[in-house]
């Protein structure tokens, strides 16, 4: 027997109900499309890469997958039996064909591998996997008796419409059963389609075999049609994500309102306050802590390190840091460790070494700051000329003053001074003190004499 198994997921859908331009198969949840939690769990049942069926944005679809992926092109949508048509010749050769629906991010790789050894096992011409809804709702129904069959909500019959075993859209098929099971779909039917779910009743009336297995836990079977449903499914993934994450020793204060996308990383001890969203690829170290609302994509957090209310990417922070509240680390900021960025700084492209402060109101943009160095309130890294961006040094062990101006490209050495309310336009030489502001002047009495007093 070949057991060689080819994997299907059927992506070419508009997704009317989403109202959107973007492919619904595209639409995000905790951070990855909807047809991409298919696509891998597809591919560790499988074995193989999967084949995604495209049409509707087949473009954008193909973009978001890349090269490695495979692809069918389904021009026009016809249905989901004409999605498996327009990808066989992808079929032909495979001993099995798992198909899934492309919007239901909730299915786990392990159920399609239970379907497909019951297929195997027993030889079935195909498994469907259904689910028991207490609102079937939308879904075709399971309809059991000498044969098996499903029918589609629009085409069924008052009495089938109280059945509460729904068809998931997720199939374990014998490819030669199902492409000549293909062949006899007609699409006279509520919707003008062809619909794969008759390829079921054909198959269980030629006796072929034709089983439906219910899935244990209803809620992976749950398709995505709208943005409502996008939320229950988004929701349902983060309780998942965030329960992992706490089994393996990390604090969420409030786990239903804290959002980590499938791929951060945190170690134990870390400790997530409600509101954080942690997105894209990154990971927090050992005993962070993360204060409410803060938002931070593709970025390290160092070991203890504590972030209030902050927004930060594309950046690195060292261990023991302090950032925040409201401290804005635009990409490439990178911060070492020991060191404070306070309330109101932002940081753009730009380093600031072991144990350097920036405590208050200031903006680095485009430069360094050496180790220990001291930056007072209100310092401004004046990075653009209108033209150009140019780069700002400071050297370690230095201290710029309030309200400084550091108009680049200028440098300030090592152990350096730069007095409070400097416009700094020139290198500023190590251990030097630099003054570049007006010399005060004051006239006695001469607010009085003014008043006529
Ligand atoms: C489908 C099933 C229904 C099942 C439900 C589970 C059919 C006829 N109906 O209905 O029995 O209960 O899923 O969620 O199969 N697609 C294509 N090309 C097409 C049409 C659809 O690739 O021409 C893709 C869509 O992108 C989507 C999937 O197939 O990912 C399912 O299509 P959808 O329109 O969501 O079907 P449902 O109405 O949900
Ligand atoms: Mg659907």
């Amino acid at each position: 027997m070949k057991t060689d198994c080819i994997a299907l997921v059927l992506a070419a859908g508009e997704g009317k109900r989403m109202k959107s331009s973007l492919p619904k198969v595209l639409h995000k949840a905790a951070g990855k499309a909807l047809a991409h939690w298919v696509v891998d769990a597809a591919r560790e049942a499988a074995g193989t890469e999967p084949v995604i069926v495209v049409g509707n944005g087949a473009d954008m679809v193909k973009e978001y997958f890349g090269e490695n992926a495979r692809y069918a092109v389904q021009a026009e949508q016809k249905g989901t039996g004409h999605a498996v048509m327009c990808a066989a010749d992808y079929l032909n050769g495979s001993a099995y064909a798992l198909i899934v629906a492309g919007d239901m991010p909730l299915l786990r790789a392990r159920t399609l591998i239970d379907l497909k050894e019951k297929a195997m096992k027993e030889n079935l011409g195909v498994c469907v996997l259904s689910a028991l809804m207490e609102d079937p709702a939308d879904y075709g129904r399971v309809v059991r008796g000498d044969t098996l069959r499903i029918v589609e909500r629009k085409d069924a019959k008052p009495e089938e419409l109280s059945i509460k075993e729904v068809n998931a859209s997720v199939y374990c098929f014998s490819t030669p059963r199902l492409l000549e099971a293909l062949e006899s779909l007609s699409d006279d039917n509520a919707q003008g389609e062809y619909y794969l779910t008759d390829c079921v009743a054909y198959i269980s009336e030629k006796g072929y075999g034709a089983s439906a297995v219910i899935c244990a836990d209803a809620g992976e079977c749950m398709g995505v049609n709208d943005r409502a449903q996008l939320a229950a499914a988004s929701k349902a993934l983060r309780r998942r994500i965030n329960e992992r994450h706490m089994l393996e020793g990390v604090t969420l204060i409030d786990p239903e309102n804290t959002y980590i996308d499938y791929g951060v990383k945190i170690a134990k001890d870390v400790v997530i306050y409600p509101g954080v969203t942690l997105e894209g690829n990154t990971e927090i170290a050992q005993g962070a802590v993360l204060y409410p609302g803060s938002r931070i994509e593709d970025s390290t957090i160092g070991q203890r390190t504590v972030v209030q209310n902050s927004v930060i990417i594309s950046s690195r922070i060292g261990d023991d840091s302090k950032i925040g509240p409201y401290a804005y680390l635009r990409p490439g900021s990178v911060v070492g460790s020991g060191c404070r960025v306070g309330d109101f700084v932002e940081v753009k492209n730009a380093t600031i070494a072991d144990g350097a402060k920036v405590s208050h109101l200031s903006y680095i943009g485009d430069g360094e700051i050496g180790e220990k160095s001291n930056i007072g309130c209100g310092v401004v890294f004046v990075n653009y000329d209108g033209i150009k961006k140019s780069r700002t040094v400071v050297g370690k062990n230095a201290f710029v003053g309030c309200n400084v101006n550091l108009i680049a490209p200028v440098k300030v050495g090592d152990g350096a001074y730069v007095a409070a309310g400097s416009t700094v336009t020139k290198d500023v030489e190590e251990d030097a003190l630099c003054i570049a502001r007006s010399r005060q002047t004051v006239i006695e009495g001469w607010a009085k004499r003014r008043r006529g007093e």
